[in-house]
């Protein structure tokens, strides 16, 4: 069984992610994605709710599994039986912090191979970090995330504001 994991924030998942674990669900027979906890950035949305969230979207992918991880990727890798770390690129400047990761993650364990995915082009402006900012300043979210989450990240901004 080929098994590939699909690590990231997720902060919140856009519709660049979901293209990717689409995309990959449909080359391995299981894919687990997973949020990193303890990440130094301060998060839009607590572990649970990004969980949540992802689960939501990913509902008709029999062979996705949603999941969170903290410590090394290769470690959490080996846990899982998973051989495979699974990167969506998006831009040429994505490309030096990824291609250091993946030497990084291989030398930890050279078993673990990563896959890089060239994101569709119509996502290759699209980041969790935009999709934020886009939300808080009151932005149309349509296209940029997919649909039934649309009004939790609304929510969020809400409440983030004091309001009901
Ligand atoms: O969506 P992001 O924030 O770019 O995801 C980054 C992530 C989670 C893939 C990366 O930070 C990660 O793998 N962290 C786990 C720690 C680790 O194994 N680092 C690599 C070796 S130092």
């Amino acid at each position: 069984m080929k098994i590939a994991v699909y690590p990231g924030s997720f902060d919140p998942v856009t519709n660049g992610h979901l293209d990717i674990i689409e995309r990959s669900s449909r080359i391995f027979d299981k894919v687990i994605v997973s949020i990193l906890k303890n990440s130094s950035k301060a998060p839009m949305f607590s572990v649970e709710e990004r969980l949540t969230l992802l689960r939501k979207v990913t509902r008709n992918l029999s062979n996705v599994e949603v999941d969170s991880f903290s410590g090394l990727l290769v470690n959490y890798l080996k846990q899982k039986e998973a051989e495979v770390i699974i990167k969506g690129l998006r831009a040429v400047s994505d490309f030096e912090y990824e291609f250091q990761m993946a030497l990084m993650n291989n030398k930890l364990n050279p078993k673990i191979e990563t896959l890089f995915m060239m994101t569709s082009s119509k996502y290759s402006y699209l980041s969790s970090s935009i999709v934020r900012e886009l939300a808080s300043l009151g932005g149309c979210l349509k296209e940029l995330v997919p649909e039934e989450i649309i009004p939790d990240i609304h929510n969020k901004v809400r409440h983030a504001r004091g309001g009901a």
